[in-house]
């Protein structure tokens, strides 16, 4: 029932077609993937030093290719996007000039992470991308490009920094190629993803503590609600500005360091709307540090009601849920046998994440189905690996 989604191996296979393809024939001597994410819990508080836990998805992206004598660049997307077109030729600029950031609009991120990749490509290369994230559905589509060229660089010529340097770099790629003031969550959990565990990343010192997520009675249902509505973009930069508001109004340098006891303090000097920001944040940080301990202890019917508590503080308090995920998430909760089920990810339309017992994922999605006023995608998803170089045949 939930759609068949192609390999790593599927989808090395046609990227390296299409590279014999467009170059000759020869083959390419470099192939890399990097994976998409789905978040848990933990909304919205990346960019305030706060926690999340999210793991990294079996759906990722592949980039295969080669280097070349000269400084010229060929990227080749193999994803379909219908609007844009699937290949973008540019020089690596020989005086250090900044690659400006341009059409089409997925090379960005293939430019924004040369940038930013610490030590500047010399020479040039043909790449082919493919990839099974579904593109802006929710999932970081853009962290598993970003991430998977990175990694694709790092063959070619090798940096000396370390993982978290390296989610730092494409975290920068985003901000300064694609315009989105993003935390580090998806860069951090494609670059460090862990096989079998979801990740509870510490925004604020960038550790991680692997949380064991392999419990064969248990599974994880991510639903695509395949709208996007175009508040996505805007609201973004906005919410972020609000909760540095809010904590400068309390003295804090983030959310991170508020406490609810310091917003109602402080309450009279923000307006109404701030305050319920920065309350989503605050109780958000509590919950998702609560949640992965009662992931730890295998207690699923706690962690199910974190999750429902999140969704609805996003819904009410954060606003960035839109009717769709909220459909998704009450057919879910109306179904025995699922303990929660959340939006993830920035919102206003992308996916949803549900947790159940094994036994109940038929009756689940099709309840779902049944109840959902638009088409859904399911993906029953497990916790996989982060980036890595794929071994050639
Ligand atoms: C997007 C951003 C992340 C994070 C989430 C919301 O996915 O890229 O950094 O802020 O939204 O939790």
């Amino acid at each position: 029932m939930a759609g068949s989604v192609p390999t790593v191996s599927e989808l090395f296979a046609a990227a390296r077609r299409r590279y014999e393809q467009l170059f000759g024939g020869d083959a390419p001597l470099i192939a890399v993937c990097a994976p998409g994410r789905v978040n848990l819990i933990g909304e919205h508080t990346d960019y305030n030093q706060g926690f999340v836990l999210p793991m990294a998805l079996p759906l990722v992206t592949v980039v295969v290719g080669s280097q070349t004598c000269g400084r010229d660049v060929t990227v080749v997307t193999a994803t379909e996007d219908a609007d844009e077109p699937h290949r973008v030729d540019f020089s690596l600029p020989a005086d250090g000039a900044p690659l400006a950031p341009g059409l089409p609009r997925w090379a960005n991120y293939v430019k924004g992470v040369i940038e930013h990749y610490r030590a500047p490509p010399v020479t040039g290369f043909r790449a082919v991308i493919a990839s099974s994230v579904p593109m802006g559905g929710g999932l970081s589509s853009s962290a598993s490009l970003e991430v998977a060229f990175y990694t694709f660089l790092q063959q070619l010529q090798p940096d000396d920094g370390d993982k978290v340097s390296k989610a730092v770099a494409c975290q920068q790629a985003e901000h300064s190629h694609a315009g989105v003031p993003c935390g580090i969550m998806d860069q951090f959990v494609s670059v460090l993803g862990r096989e079998g565990h979801a990740l509870l990343i510490d925004c604020r010192s960038l550790e991680a503590t692997p949380v064991p997520l392999a419990d064969p009675g248990l599974i994880i249902l991510i639903t695509n609600s395949n709208v996007k509505h175009s508040l996505s973009g805007s609201e973004y930069p906005l919410r972020r500005r609000r909760c540095e508001e809010a904590a400068s109004a309390m003295g804090k340098s983030s959310l991170r360091d508020a406490t609810m006891k310091d917003l109602e303090e402080a309450s009279d000097r923000m307006d109404e709307v701030t305050v319920r920001r920065a309350r989503h944040v605050i109780e958000e940080i509590e919950r998702t540090v609560q949640a992965a301990e009662a992931l730890r202890r295998g207690e699923y019917k706690e962690f199910g009601r974190l999750m429902v508590e999140s969704h609805n503080s996003l819904r009410d308090l954060y606003e960035v849920s839109c009717r769709e995920l909220d459909e998704l998430v009450s057919a879910a909760l109306e179904v025995e046998g699922v303990y929660g089920s959340r939006m993830t990810g920035g919102g206003f339309g992308g996916c949803t994440v549900t947790l159940l017992q094994a036994g109940a994922i038929d009756r689940t999605i099709l309840h779902i189905q049944e109840r959902y006023s638009g088409t859904p995608t399911f993906y029953v998803t497990t916790p996989s690996e982060g980036a890595r170089v794929l071994s050639l045949p």
